[in-house]
């Protein structure tokens, strides 16, 4: 049958709303001593209980799509063509923790392995991200959502498809992340694609205006589809990291491809991402230059 997904992603905006709340009322210190990684790798009790809450709401609404969270994956676990809900309950969690104000709920449906709906919510910031498929992408700005009646100012506004042209790497504010995998040789690779881009060119040539690091990978897309930065780059993400933020990204003419050298159409679950604002023009010349950069460097 046909999904209908603009009432999926009206149903996601509602559980994103009501983690939002449980993100906010929660204590960011209940740090689960069984990290994961390593110790920088967070997890809290929060994120686990976010977690079954939106998992027993969208088993409840959908009972036969598939469902992934961070919380509850299982290595080997995959994403296949049925209507797959990608989640990371806290996304940031390592902001959550130190009471960084960027961290937010990730709600994506995946269908046939592309995005297809995406919701992005900043409970800290009230801030919400969201697109459908064919539909555009949005921002919903200063709803109250605990007042009763939903008072409050609200204002949904589209973000732009085609923003200003983008003349390269030269001149942009490029989102980057140190992420949790950080052993030698994505460390070595991540340390040195930052020197590059950061590096003054010989005789005063350009060089790019400015790093970034949100902390969120999905904040760090929303960013980008708002062409607030140019270009995000990250290797060791996850899918429940990256689909929400990604059908986001497409809605708003933004492009992804891969953190590494040479494919133009990364999976969903490949794990090594640059993402590309909206613009009339220069996006692929601006994959190739980044990819310049990198050079040989592989991500794992
Ligand atoms: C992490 C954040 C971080 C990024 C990592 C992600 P989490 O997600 O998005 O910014 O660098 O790659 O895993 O663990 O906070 O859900």
């Amino acid at each position: 049958a046909d999904l209908n997904l603009q009432e999926i992603h009206d149903a996601l905006v509602s559980i994103a709303h009501e983690a939002g709340r449980m993100i906010l009322s929660a204590n960011p210190t209940d740090i689960d001593q069984g990290t994961k990684l390593n110790s920088v790798d967070i997890v809290t009790e929060t994120d686990k209980a976010v977690e079954d809450l939106v998992s027993s709401k969208l088993r409840a609404l959908y009972p036969t799509f598939a469902f992934m969270g961070e919380e509850t994956y299982k290595p080997g676990n995959k994403i296949g063509p049925e209507p797959t809900f990608v989640v990371d309950p806290i996304d940031g969690t390592t902001n959550f923790v130190h009471g960084f104000p960027e961290a937010c709920i990730s709600l994506g449906l995946a269908v046939d392995r592309h995005p297809a709906v995406g919701i992005v919510y900043n409970p800290y910031q009230d801030k919400l991200y969201s697109a459908v498929r064919g539909r555009g992408a949005f921002q919903t700005v200063g709803q109250v959502w605990g007042l009763e009646g939903g008072r409050g100012r609200v204002s949904r506004l589209p973000l732009a498809r085609n923003p200003a042209p983008l003349a390269g790497l030269d001149a942009s504010l490029v989102a980057v992340e140190w992420g949790s995998s950080r052993d030698d040789a994505n460390y070595e690779l991540k340390t040195a694609v930052f020197k590059r881009l950061a590096a003054a060119k010989p005789q005063g040539g350009a060089m790019v205006h400015s790093l970034r690091s949100l902390g969120s990978a999905a904040l760090n897309l929303c960013a980008v589809a708002a062409g607030q930065v140019d270009c995000y780059w990250e290797g060791g993400c996850w899918a429940w990291d990256v689909c929400a933020g990604w059908a986001i990204l497409a809605e708003a003419g933004g492009i992804m491809a891969s953190g590494n050298p040479g494919t133009w159409e990364p999976a969903i679950d490949e794990r090594k991402y640059l993402a590309v604002r909206g613009a009339p023009s220069g996006q692929k010349e601006l994959v190739q230059e980044f990819w310049g950069v990198i050079g040989e460097g592989r991500m794992d």
